[in-house]
């Protein structure tokens, strides 16, 4: 069970089911706040202080308590790990609730729905940030 070892056998499968069925119908929720700059670099802010040591920023050496987790945190400003095609409502879920056995802590307890939609819209259009986005991201 070390977080150094590959994954156990169907350990992935099994994960990635019972996450399905967590999440349920979730997706369908929308994101209520006007998608500004505004609101992105809000959730720049929140995202500095609680995801980027896990999740990384652009132009940012990856943490080594990133390097050292199991199931690896996804890096979501990386092409490869961007979550941009999840349904808005699936990763609202996902940093309200947690995902148990990862490390993925919920947020649901400890931000208000507002800064947890600012952090939803950012890294769902990690691939679209304005310049000023991109900017204070990366500082
Ligand atoms: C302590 C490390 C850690 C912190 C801090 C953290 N996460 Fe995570 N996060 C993870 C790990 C590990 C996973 C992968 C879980 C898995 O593979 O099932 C994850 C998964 C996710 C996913 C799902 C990605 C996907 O591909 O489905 C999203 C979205 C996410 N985190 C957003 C956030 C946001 C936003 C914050 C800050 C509010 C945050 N996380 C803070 C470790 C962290």
């Amino acid at each position: 069970m070390a977080t150094t070892a590959p994954p156990l056998p169907l350990e992935k499968t099994v994960a990635k089911m019972a996450l399905r069925g967590s999440v349920g119908n979730a997706g369908d929720q929308k994101d209520p706040l006007p998608l500004d700059d505004g609101n992105m670099l809000a959730g720049v802010n929140a995202y500095k202080a609680h995801c980027a040591v896990c999740h990384g920023a652009p132009g940012q050496p990856r943490t080594a308590i990133s390097k050292g987790m199991f199931p690896p945190p996804p890096q979501l400003f990386e092409k490869e790990d961007m979550v941009t095609d999840d349904p808005e409502g699936v990763t609202y879920w996902k940093l309200t609730h947690g995902i148990r056995l990862s490390g993925m802590p919920g947020f649901g307890g400890t931000l208000s729905d507002t800064h947890r939609w600012q952090l939803t819209m950012l890294v769902a259009h990690a691939d679209k940030l304005s310049p000023a986005v991109q900017a204070a991201l990366s500082h």
